[in-house]
């Protein structure tokens, strides 16, 4: 009898991320495993200033990449040779933090004759549901972070099609705003969330910009500028129950019925150019927040649409998601070159026309 063939260990990348304010370095292979994994959050060092300051970001990156790289080899107990490839963020993101990951990705490649994966950070977090679970071409993808507001049709590893974007904030910023102006510190979302669970959402009636009109794009600024007005109406007061549970929870539920009327109306588009999707995807830090997670979970029940949020540690940046954009890439022999640059922007869908008035979100 024949012995079986030694079965070759699955490939391991090492995934980094440094495009905003989380530097993060994992390990993960190609049977949708965590080998280790580690993440610094600069959170405090920007707190003070009410939102993320590039040049702390990326001063930051440099201080502390190398340790959690060093820390994610020696608890897989790997050396660099024993990997298939080093994945980074290339984009798009804060340009300084981008170089940084980036450049220690291609140094190690160098040194160890390793392929590079220079990663859009927005197919990390396209991707994550197909590591998470499962997911099978095509999806919808709602990506709400403190960067980004997009529907995507993902079709395939690199292919996308972007259905709509924010014409001016993201989800995420409109949320750091809100908290901002009512007092609740640095990042907010998660402020927000909590004090609108002891709120009134009805009472506080906000505009919801864009509802029910035509395309897939979105608008917040009209919201942010009403909920301004409002707290100025209501004085000292706003700033202290019950009017800021209140205020909190107005805010929100505008959020979430403008995301089920844009996500409503992106799943009919994507009904019928593609009958066999399955489901709809939620990423980025935003869907963390359980209530928005509550109403998308609606829509998707109504649309007979399965729905996947991955874990808040795997929807807010991380290094896997990067790691598993890299596998994925590197399955296809989507190799990048050394040269391979940072980029400040770069859409997923290039061929996505710009979004009128849509600044410089990508
Ligand atoms: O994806 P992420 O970690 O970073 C990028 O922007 O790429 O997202 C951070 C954003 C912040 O704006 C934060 O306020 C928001 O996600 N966020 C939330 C919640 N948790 C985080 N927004 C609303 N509710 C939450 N629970
Ligand atoms: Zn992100």
């Amino acid at each position: 009898m024949s012995e079986a063939a030694p079965t070759s260990p699955p490939p391991v990348v090492l995934g980094i991320e440094t495009s905003c304010d989380e530097s993060a370095a994992a390990l993960v292979d190609g049977r949708r495993r965590v080998l280790a994994e580690a993440l610094f959050s600069q959170e405090d060092r920007h707190a003070p200033f009410g939102g993320i300051v590039p040049e702390i970001a990326a001063r930051a990156h440099v201080e502390v990449l190398d340790r959690l790289i060093a820390r994610v080899m020696a608890e897989a107990g790997l050396g660099f040779r024993d990997l298939a490839g080093v994945a980074a963020s290339a984009g798009p993101g804060l340009i300084g933090g981008l170089i940084v990951g980036l450049v220690t990705a291609k140094a190690i490649c160098a040194v160890h004759r390793l392929p590079l994966l220079a990663v859009n950070h927005l197919e990390g977090h396209a991707l994550t549901a197909r590591f998470t679970d499962g997911a099978a071409f095509p999806y919808l993808l709602l990506l709400i972070s403190g960067g980004h507001c997009q529907l995507l049709v993902v079709m395939g590893v690199g292919r996308y099609r972007r259905l709509g974007t924010t014409l001016d904030d993201a989800l995420g910023e409109a949320f750091d705003k809100a908290a901002k102006m009512l007092g609740l510190g640095f990042p907010g979302g998660p402020a927000v969330e909590r004090a609108a669970g002891a709120g009134d959402p009805e009472r506080f009636p906000l505009p919801r910009p864009l509802l029910g009109q035509p395309g897939c794009h979105f608008s917040f600024s009209g919201l942010k500028t009403a909920l301004r007005q409002t707290i100025e109406r209501q004085g000292p007061a706003a700033l202290e129950p019950p009017a800021l549970h209140d205020l909190c929870a107005s805010f929100q539920a505008a959020a979430g019925d403008i995301l089920v009327d844009r996500t409503r109306r992106a799943i009919a588009i994507l009904r019928r150019e593609h009958p066999d999707a399955g489901a709809l995807v939620v990423a980025g830090g935003v869907a963390a927040n359980a209530a928005l997670r509550a109403r998308l979970a609606g829509l998707a029940a109504e649309q007979g649409l399965r729905l996947i949020v991955p874990p808040p540690a795997l929807c807010t940046d991380n290094g896997v998601m990067i790691a598993w954009a890299g596998l994925e890439r590197l399955a296809l022999g989507l190799v990048d070159d050394l040269a391979a640059p940072a980029r400040a922007r770069w859409p997923l869908d290039p061929a996505a026309e710009p979004a009128l008035g849509a600044g410089i979100k990508a």
